[in-house]
């Protein structure tokens, strides 16, 4: 059956043909189940990636309310992600610029430690991996990969609440301590040559320390969700096909490759109208919500990087996480997890855009 909703989608066993009968059928209609508009076509999403009036944020609500205020408000609030205008376009050029231009050292990686391979290590080593493999890249020591992991998933997982709570405190603690390491790494004497350009380029454009330091673990951030889903879903596939044990660099790369073509991690974004805008004849007022359906757009241009975004906002780390989730994935295949068993029993995490598989979860009450 169909997915009831895109959001729906996300989570469905199989939504592929649903997202190729919206972006053949229906390029931009209004869905009353969400309360958003609902984009699917290549050109209308780019239509409203390119209009002034579509924010990333909602004007009203730059940063989530109930991290304000405090550190993990100032975090969210500083990362290129979540800004639009100026802002977004400095920091862009100086992070697309240092990520292409930095050589990580030859530390030996350190992965997540999985111990026994559960079905709930598993899950804990798709969310941990990426941000270990972001950490290495970054320079950062390997005693504080685990660190970082875990302080990424507090901020994380504060970011659905909708007051100040336990999750809320853990994520103000969480991102005071990404704030600190990241900030220090910059401003090291023994910076690599690339972060100390990122910082003199920094000071030229007027851009404070600070906010670099917070868009280094913006990357940290960026790569978890995303990278947790790519990385899951190569692994889904292998099982699918058969694959398990040690496997080379090339067949890792692609089934990352195929994941991201058949299979990606990223269904969805948004844009929030801080104006009223008119995108293929339909009217759209501000205050609106729109849903950018990259899923439904990658089914009618499969050779684009839709799962990256595009345009201003596209995603800068790219060919970083084709590489991450290759070497997560061929990491987790030499260990012996069992791909088939995992292929076999599995859901998505319940999240609005990104398709993550879970494989430790209760079994379903019998009927
Ligand atoms: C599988 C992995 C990844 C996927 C599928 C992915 C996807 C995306 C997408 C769709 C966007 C655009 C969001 C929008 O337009 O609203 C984005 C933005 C971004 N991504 Fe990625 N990403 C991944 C990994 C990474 C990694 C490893 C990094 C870090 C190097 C990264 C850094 C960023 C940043 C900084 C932005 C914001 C760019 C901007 O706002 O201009 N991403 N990503």
């Amino acid at each position: 059956m169909y997915p009831a909703h895109p959001l729906d989608a996300v989570t469905h066993p199989d939504p592929y043909p649903y997202y190729a009968a919206l972006a053949r059928g229906a390029p931009l209609y209004r869905e009353p189940a969400l309360g958003l508009w609902v984009v699917c076509h290549p050109d209308a999403i780019r239509a409203v990636m390119r209009h002034p009036a579509a924010r990333v944020r909602p004007p009203d609500a730059p940063v989530p309310p109930a991290l304000c205020p405090g550190p993990a408000g100032t975090l969210f609030g500083r990362f290129v992600r979540m800004n639009d205008s100026l802002p977004h376009t400095q920091l862009k050029g100086l992070l697309t610029d240092f990520i292409r231009e930095h050589k990580p050292g030859p530390e030996t990686m350190a992965w997540p430690e999985t111990g026994a391979l559960t079905a709930n290590a598993i899950d804990r080593y798709l969310a941990a991996a990426p941000v270990h493999a972001q950490a290495a890249f970054l320079g950062l020591p390997p005693s504080v990969y685990a660190d970082c992991a875990a302080d990424i998933g507090a901020f994380l997982s504060s970011l659905p609440e909708v007051s100040a709570g336990p999750k809320t405190t853990a994520a103000h603690a969480a991102a005071e301590r990404l704030q600190g390491r990241l900030e220090s790494h910059l401003l090291a004497p023994q910076a690599s040559p690339a972060l100390r350009r990122l910082s003199e380029a920094g000071m030229r454009a007027n851009l404070a320390p600070a906010l670099l330091a917070a868009n280094l673990a913006g990357l940290l951030f960026q790569s978890c969700e995303a990278g947790a889903g790519l990385l899951g879903n190569a692994l889904v596939l292998a099982g699918r096909r058969g694959i398990r044990g040690a496997v080379s660099d090339r067949q890792a790369e692609a089934l990352v490759d195929e994941a991201l073509r058949k299979d990606p991690p990223v269904h969805n974004t948004r844009r929030f109208l801080a104006a009223g805008m008119e995108i293929c004849g339909q009217r759209i007022e501000a205050g609106q919500t729109v849903l950018l359906v990259l899923a439904a757009a990658a089914m009618s241009e499969p050779e684009s990087q839709w799962p990256f975004g595009a345009l201003g906002h596209a995603c800068p780390g790219a060919e970083l996480a084709r590489r991450h989730a290759a070497a997560a994935l061929a990491h987790l295949l030499r260990t012996g997890a069992d791909t088939v068993s995992l292929a076999a029993r599995l859901r998505y995490r319940p999240l609005p855009s990104a398709r993550v598989p879970q494989f430790d979860f209760p079994k379903e009450p019998s009927q």
